[in-house]
C-alpha cells in the first residue's frame, strides 16, 4: 500500500527513527535533569546518557568521545568551525580556502568572515562538481589558516577528494574542516584515515532529531583550538555554553548507532533503486544526470530534464510525489541552483533540475510509482510546452 505523497527528498531531512523517539523521550519527563547538575541523581543519569551518546557519535565518525562538541545543528557546527578558527588563528593570518559549492551555511558564514576582515578563497568546481587538489595546493598562502571543503553536496551527491585534499592541508600545517553533513551516516567516514581536523555533522539528516548536531574536534595529531562563539557555563570543553540538548543529544547517539549498523546494506539497497529510478528516467530522452556518477552518494541523484521548469512541475505533482530542485534552504528562491551553475550549467538547464534523495522508508514500489508518474508529468509538460 503506497502513502503519498512518495517522499524522495531525505537530504532536506529524514523522519525520526520510531528506536530514536523512544531512546529520547524519557528524558523529556522522568529524566529530566541537566547534564552540568553534579550533586544528584537527575545530573548523573543526564550526564551519562550524554556520555553514551558521545561514544556513539565518535564511533560513527572514528573519533574518540572527548573530540564531540554538541550543538543545534550542522549550520551552528558550520559557524563555529569557520568563526572559531577564523578567532583564534588570525595572529597566524586571515586566509581561508572552500569551494563555491558549499551549503549556505559554510558560504555566508565565510562572508561575514570577508567582512570581518578576512580573506577567502572560493575555488571552483570541475563540471563532475568535485575541486582540483592542484588548485587547493595553488591556493595555499603563507597566511593561510584553514582549509574547508564539503565532504558531499547536498543538491548532487557528489563527493570531494577528501583524502587527497586533507593531506595538502596536513603537509602544510593548516587544519582541515569538512561539512559531513550529507555524508554522515550514509558512508563509512573515519577521520584518522580521511585526515580530517574538523567534522560538522547533523542529527536530522540521518533519522535523528531536528536542532541537533555536533563539530568533531581533533584533540592530538595535531591539536585544534577554537575561540567559542557562545559564551557562558563552559560547557562542551568551552567550546560551546549552554545546557546541554539531552534529549536531542540521546537522539543524535541513537542513530547514529543505528545508522553505523545499517549503513552498508542501506547503501548497496538504495544504490539499486537510484539506479534503477536515473536509468528509468534517462530513457524519456534530453534528460542528463548533473554530477559525478562515480564519486556520488549511494542514495541521491540530480537530474535536469530539458524544457521543463522543474518548481512549476514540483508544485503540479505535490501530492504524489515529495521531491526538490536543490536545498531545502533555497527551495523557495526562484534563481537557478548556484551549485549547478558552478558546475557549468547553462541556467535553462539548471532551472530544469530535480534532486531525488532516497531513503530508510524507499521502497521498490515507490520507486516504480515516481518513475510511472514523473514521466508521465514531464511528457506531459513537454508536449504543452513551446520548444
Ligand atoms: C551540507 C549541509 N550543511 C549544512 C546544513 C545545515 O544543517 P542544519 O539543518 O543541521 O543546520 C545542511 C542542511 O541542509 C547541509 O546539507
Amino acid at each position: 500500500m503506497l502513502h503519498l505523497p512518495v517522499y524522495l527528498d531525505h537530504n532536506a531531512t529524514t523522519p525520526c527513527d520510531p528506536a530514536v523517539v523512544d531512546a529520547m523521550l524519557p528524558y523529556f519527563t522522568k529524566n529530566f535533569g541537566n547534564a552540568a547538575s553534579r550533586t544528584h541523581a537527575f545530573g548523573w543519569a543526564a550526564e551519562e546518557a550524554v556520555d553514551l551518546a558521545r561514544e556513539q557519535v565518535a564511533r560513527l565518525i572514528g573519533a574518540d568521545p572527548t573530540e564531540i562538541v554538541f550543538t543545534s545543528g550542522a549550520t551552528e557546527s558550520d559557524n563555529l568551525a569557520l568563526k572559531g578558527i577564523f578567532d583564534k588563528y588570525r595572529p597566524k593570518g586571515n586566509h581561508l580556502i572552500t569551494c563555491a559549492t558549499e551549503h549556505k551555511a559554510v558560504l555566508d558564514t565565510c562572508k561575514h568572515i570577508e567582512k570581518m576582515g578576512g580573506s577567502v578563497t572560493y575555488l571552483p568546481v570541475d563540471p563532475q562538481g568535485r575541486v582540483d587538489p592542484a588548485q587547493v595546493t595553488a591556493a595555499i598562502r603563507p597566511e593561510t589558516i584553514l582549509i574547508c571543503i564539503m565532504y558531499a553536496n547536498n543538491e548532487t551527491g557528489v563527493l570531494q577528494p577528501i583524502r587527497e585534499i586533507s593531506a595538502i592541508a596536513r603537509a602544510h600545517n593548516i587544519p582541515f574542516f569538512t561539512d559531513a553533513t550529507q555524508a554522515a551516516g550514509k558512508i563509512p567516514i573515519d577521520v584518522q584515515e580521511d585526515g580530517i581536523d574538523l567534522l560538522a555533522l547533523s542529527a536530522h539528516k540521518f533519522y535523528g532529531p531536528k536542532g541537533t548536531g555536533a563539530l568533531y574536534v581533533r584533540r592530538r595529531n595535531p591539536r585544534i583550538t577554537l575561540t567559542p562563539q557562545l559564551d557562558g557555563g563552559g560547557h562542551e570543553r568551552n567550546f560551546r555554553s549552554g545546557t546541554l540538548n539531552v534529549p536531542g543529544i540521546v537522539g543524535l547517539g541513537k542513530a547514529a548507532d543505528i545508522c553505523l549498523h545499517l549503513m552498508y546494506t542501506e547503501a548497496n539497497r538504495l544504490s539499486v533503486l537510484r539506479d534503477h529510478l536515473e536509468k528509468s528516467l534517462l530513457t524519456l530522452g534530453d534528460v542528463f544526470v548533473n554530477g559525478s556518477t562515480t564519486h556520488r552518494l549511494p542514495h541521491v541523484t540530480n537530474l535536469s530534464f530539458r524544457y521543463i521548469e522543474s518548481q512549476p512541475l514540483l508544485l503540479s505533482i505535490a501530492k504524489e510525489l515529495a521531491l526538490s530542485s536543490g536545498s531545502a534552504c533555497t527551495s523557495a528562491n526562484p534563481e537557478p541552483s548556484y551549485v549547478l551553475k558552478a558546475m557549468g550549467l547553462p541556467d535553462p538547464d539548471a532551472r530544469a533540475s530535480l534532486r531525488f534523495s532516497l531513503g530508510r522508508s524507499t521502497t521498490p514500489e515507490e520507486i516504480t510509482y515516481a518513475i510511472t508518474h514523473l514521466s508521465a508529468a514531464i511528457t506531459r509538460l513537454r508536449a504543452t510546452s513551446i520548444r
